[in-house]
């Protein structure tokens, strides 16, 4: 099969498309032919040389793909050839790539309401999102939520997960976002280049950080009595939140194919959008690496597999 793999760490040069082995699937694994697969943060980040060590390599980068299953393992039994599933992967294996071979439990019915470019775009950054506004952050109806980072990946579809559940939303962006943010759902977006974020909201029972550094250090000030900072990136300082009698949590997003089938099923009626904001070809994925680490698209950046 046709997959684009790193030999060494380094630039978006470092990805070389080329021929590997189609991987065979385990007993509780499928083999999903990949339609398209996203680009997160966390792929040129281990391309850069973080999180992983040099004798992993070749490796297969992607974490996430929407596609149609090939074969499946002896004990398989929710899925079988032809069904369209979407799956973030676990991070032995890779979505840059015309197969996978994906745990089974991991996977979930691909939303009927998208085709597979926007359903790729689903998986890591809508779980991470999940799994940072309901299971870390405890969001329920009435609270007043900041979300940093709203027009990214996870932060799109953290505004909507946070509206969905009845909370009140705040969100940083970029100034070009704000129509996009507020479309989203968010009660206020926040130009985060032009205006402090602290001069527009104050009494926040969750902070969600997708930024980290001084937004998250910036960010206890708002925060009330007892709140939370939920961050993807950075461990919320233990003195602080004791200072505040609050509470802080880094965590990293788990493959959930229960909780994707529940974000599917938000997709297809309607209370949830997705946002591709760029499309690339499976060999251009440097190039769809690129736009992603230079920031300012909007939403996601999808590969075209098939
Ligand atoms: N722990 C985990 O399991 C996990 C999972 C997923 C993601 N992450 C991390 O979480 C972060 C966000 O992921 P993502 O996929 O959403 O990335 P993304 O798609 O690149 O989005 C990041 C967003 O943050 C915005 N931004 C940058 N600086 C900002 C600031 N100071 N204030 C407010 N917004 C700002 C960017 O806008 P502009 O480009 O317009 O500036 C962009 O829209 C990444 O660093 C990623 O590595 C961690």
């Amino acid at each position: 099969m046709q997959s684009v793999r790193i030999h060494a760490f380094g630039g978006p040069q470092v990805l070389t498309l080329e021929t590997a082995p189609t991987p065979e699937p385990q007993p509780e694994e499928i083999l999903v032919r990949i339609h398209a697969a996203s680009i997160n943060p966390v792929d040129y980040k281990i391309r850069n040389g973080g999180y992983v060590e040099k004798d992993r390599l070749p490796l297969t980068l992607g974490r996430d793909f929407s596609g149609v299953v090939e074969r499946c393992g002896p004990n398989v039994e929710a899925f079988k050839p032809g069904d369209a599933v979407y799956a973030m992967l676990t991070p032995d294996r890779g979505g840059y790539a015309e197969f996978v071979a994906a745990k089974a439990q991991d996977c979930a019915a691909k939303p009927e309401r998208l085709d597979h470019l926007h359903a790729a775009a689903v998986p890591l950054a809508a779980l991470t999102a999940w799994q940072g506004i309901f299971d870390h952050g405890g969001v329920s109806a009435g609270q007043r939520t900041l979300i940093h980072g709203a027009a990214g990946g996870v932060g799109h579809f953290a505004v909507q997960f946070a509206k969905a559940r009845g909370a009140t939303v705040f969100a940083t962006c970029s100034g070009r976002d704000i129509d996009f943010v507020q479309s989203l759902g968010a009660d206020e977006a926040i130009d985060y280049k032009n205006q402090r974020f602290e001069d527009a909201v104050r009494d926040v029972d969750l902070v969600y950080d997708l930024v980290a550094g001084e937004t998250q250090e910036r960010s206890w000030s708002v925060l009330k009595e007892g709140g939370t900072i939920v961050s993807t990136l950075q461990q919320p300082s233990k003195e602080k939140a004791a200072e505040r009698k609050a509470r802080g949590t880094h965590y990293m997003a788990k493959p959930d194919g229960a909780q994707l089938a529940e974000i599917g099923r938000l997709i297809d009626e309607g209370t949830v959008r997705v946002e591709v904001g760029k499309v690339f070809p499976l060999r251009q994925a440097a190039d769809a690496e690129r736009a992603l680490e230079e920031g300012h698209v909007r939403g996601k950046v999808v590969l075209k597999v098939a």
